[in-house]
């Protein structure tokens, strides 16, 4: 039998409220190491650091640790009770396998060129010497790109209705009343259930390469397709909207390292079309994707819920209890990572390669549940990026500061990432017109 683990903070520290939680469980690491223990009004958390704990974390399934168990009751509010994200065992293989074939790589590559032409027509309006916050246009872009990818060009006549139903849903305040069960989305829910019904018609009578007629052939109902495309587009579109803006974000600091990322561009694409062939070989702009995943990643904070008790390091975890790993913490542990508060993307090249040790990095999560978004995030961050920075040259507007807010479970950009762009002049032509 092991030994009771130390409780060392609570509420606030969990939900990021008027502390630095970042800070907090990183002291936690350096006192009692990789394991101890936070409660909140309903629960207590064993909180798991370190490649070696988060290893435990994500290689562990039913009947031991439970994703329902700990995202179940509130998720299913806002997604629906079949989402992935809230299945266990049998019934979460069920629905992943045939999404998997939605994400393979061809699929994500053939989609390089509806990407550039995306990235192209939400930049044409910017303009040149206006200050603006790069997050809320990158919010914009990747949830065209997300719903683009997951539900069809086609949707574009539906884009206006699905973004305004999705923002009243999915904003902070309209995510808590769901959350909290609280009936005041309903017809946010009813409208969104009218219109995903009139997609799943469509592919019911016209079956495409998509999502949709995966999930339908699998035999899903409706509900359940609902379900899934919701959580889709919600664990999809913020989450590279961070990564990006972290990664403009940390370039833009260190002009050094930007002007390697600017030179690999011009040695790899030139002057020509953005392909996904040429996206395999810009190691030094994945380094730059790459060192911002880690010291921003934008899931900072997951949870399962503890289904059987179990040891760990000395220590026992009751039934009931909810375990916690956390992706910032883990990336900033002077053990693993060298001098980690230092921005150095080459730490991720050979001979370094400091990420090599299995679960070091874990912005994407791990194991058998791997983030099933992580080529389409990494691939749509290289497309976008390239567009980008070859179209225009950003300065961060001078005197903000951009750090990090606690915002539950996300790393943001708490006052957002203020630039100015100016046109460089230089055109991407579209690879099949090349
Ligand atoms: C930079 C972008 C992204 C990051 C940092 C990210 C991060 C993560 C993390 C950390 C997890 C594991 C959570 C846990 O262990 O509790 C996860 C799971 C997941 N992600 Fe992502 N994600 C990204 C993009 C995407 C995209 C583009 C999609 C889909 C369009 C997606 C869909 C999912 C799904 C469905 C799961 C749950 C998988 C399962 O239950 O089997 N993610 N993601």
């Amino acid at each position: 039998m092991g030994r009771q683990l130390p409780v060392i903070g609570h509420f606030p520290y969990i939900h990021g409220i008027g502390v630095d939680s970042f800070a907090f469980f990183l002291e936690g690491y350096r006192q009692h190491g990789r394991i101890f223990a936070v409660r909140d009004t309903f629960n207590t958390f064993a909180v798991l650091l370190g490649p070696e704990a988060n290893r435990f974390v994500l290689e562990r399934e039913t009947p031991h640790l439970s994703w329902g168990a700990a995202y179940g009751a509130e998720g299913s509010r806002v997604m629906g009770p079949t989402a992935l994200a809230l299945q266990d065992g049998e019934e979460h293989r069920r629905r992943r396998t045939p999404m998997m074939s939605s994400f393979r790589h061809q699929n994500i590559a053939a989609f390089s060129d509806t990407m550039v032409e995306l990235v192209r027509s939400q930049t044409e309006t910017w303009k040149e010497g206006q200050p603006f916050d790069f997050v809320g246009e990158v919010s914009e872009l990747t949830f065209r790109v997300a719903c683009a990818f997951l539900l069809g060009v086609q949707v574009g006549e539906d884009y206006p209705r699905f973004r305004d139903i999705y923002k009243k849903m999915f904003r902070p305040v309209g995510l808590a009343l769901q959350a909290a069960g609280l009936p005041y989305m309903q017809r946010y829910r009813d409208q969104l259930g009218r219109l995903s019904a009139s997609w799943i018609a469509d592919r019911r009578a016209r079956p495409r390469e998509d999502i949709i007629s995966r999930l339908l052939e699998a035999g899903l109902d409706d509900k359940d397709v609902m379900a899934q495309v919701l959580m889709l587009m919600f664990a999809g579109h913020d989450t590279t909207k961070l990564s990006l803006s972290w990664t403009v974000a940390t370039l833009h600091q260190h002009p050094e390292y930007l002007k390697r990322v600017l030179a690999e561009q011009d040695a790899v694409l030139g002057d020509g079309p953005i392909t996904a062939e040429a996206m395999k070989s810009l190691p030094v702009l994945e380094r730059a994707i790459r060192e911002a995943n880690r010291l921003y990643p934008p899931v900072s904070l997951a949870r399962r819920g503890v289904l059987e008790e179990f040891e760990l390091g000395g220590y026992t975890v009751p039934k009931g209890w909810m375990v916690m790993y956390l992706p910032r913490v883990s990336h900033h542990l002077p053990d693993v990572f060298n001098e980690p508060e230092r921005y150095d993307p080459d730490r991720f090249a050979a001979p370094r390669e400091e990420h090599k040790q299995p679960y070091a990095m874990v912005e994407f999560g791990g194991g058998y549940r791997t983030c099933i978004g992580k080529e389409l995030a990494l691939f749509e961050a290289k497309v976008v990026l390239s567009y980008l920075l070859r179209m225009f040259s950003f300065e961060l507007v001078p005197g903000q500061r951009i750090e990090a807010g606690n915002s539950g479970a996300m790393t943001s950009p708490k006052n957002g990432v203020k630039v100015i762009v100016k046109r460089t002049g230089r055109r991407v032509p579209m690879e099949k017109a090349a």
